[in-house]
């Protein structure tokens, strides 16, 4: 899995779990109040005293008579006017009240956090880091690699792109696959910009011809294979194909760099080192 799909998998949970704490919190405290309000009942949580059963008919039966006559009374009567509600109901209403609006801020709240974490992180289909970047036609390219004497950047891909020599093609075979390999077929290699050390940005170094890392000194040659410094294998990097006359690099799966002694273009240091 990528180091993409684990912060976001990682975000989900815990937007999860808040939502799950607060949801529980709130409905505890509900619970815990309607227990509250019914022990201090009319009633006052007794048990009932036992009756004989000709008094409970006798109850019914005035019971029943009072009903009668409280219902001719009120046929006559003026309709009842409401008196004040009780403040321990109202209290409850107004606890609940808060705590739901509780629950629904800190909802609303974690999942629009959760929701913009996760567009943030989400990778682009639309070109950029994370997507198939486009970099450009093949003949300009490499014109501009030969011209410079160093490999092309590629910001929106955080790639350099390199040439690779058809004659160590063969060598490569032993040591790559996928489209790495095929990128390195058709002359070309794409390497991750960031260090393989502890993740500073490699610079390319005209003197040696080089990656040379100014961190902490790790070296790479034009192909991105370790030769010296504390890098624990070659640059990482990513597939190369052809599209019609143009180069498109996949940023969307970092393919982990060669390891130490991997050497597979024979190219040594042509001039100073810059680290
Ligand atoms: S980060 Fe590059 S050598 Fe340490």
């Amino acid at each position: 899995m990528s180091d993409s799909a684990l912060v976001i998998a990682a975000v989900v949970t815990v937007v999860a779990l808040a939502a799950l704490f607060v949801y529980t919190t709130a409905a505890r405290r509900d619970r815990t109040a309607a227990l509250r309000d019914g022990d201090e009942g009319p009633s006052g949580g007794g048990a009932e005293t036992e009756r004989s059963p000709g008094r409970d008919i006798e109850r019914a039966a005035v019971l029943e008579h009072q009903s009668n006559a409280a219902l001719a009374a009120a046929a006559d009567a003026a309709p009842a006017v409401r008196g004040p509600m009780d403040p321990e109901v109202l209290d409850v209403t107004r606890r609940q009240f808060m705590n739901r609006g509780i629950t629904a801020f800190f909802g609303l709240g974690v999942g629009g956090f959760g929701l913009a974490a996760i567009s943030f992180l989400w990778p682009s289909r639309s070109g950029g880091f994370g997507s198939k970047v486009n970099v450009g036609k093949i003949d300009e390219i490499v014109s501009q690699i030969n011209s410079k004497r160093e490999p092309f950047y590629v910001p929106e891909a955080r790639t350099w792109l390199a040439t690779y020599p058809k004659e160590a093609v063969p060598k490569a075979k032993g040591v790559y696959t996928g489209a790495v390999l095929q990128g390195m077929e058709n002359g070309f290699v794409a390497l991750y910009q960031k260090c393989v050390h502890l993740g500073c940005r490699v610079p390319w170094c005209a003197g040696s011809q080089w990656f040379e890392c100014p961190c902490h000194g790790s070296q790479y040659n034009r192909v991105g294979e370790q030769k010296g410094g504390p890098a624990p294998r070659g640059l990482d990097r990513f597939g190369v194909s052809i599209a019609g006359d143009s180069i498109v690099v996949d940023t969307q799966e970092v393919v982990q760099g060669p390891p130490i002694g991997t050497d597979t273009t024979g190219q040594g240091a042509e001039g100073p080192h810059c680290a």
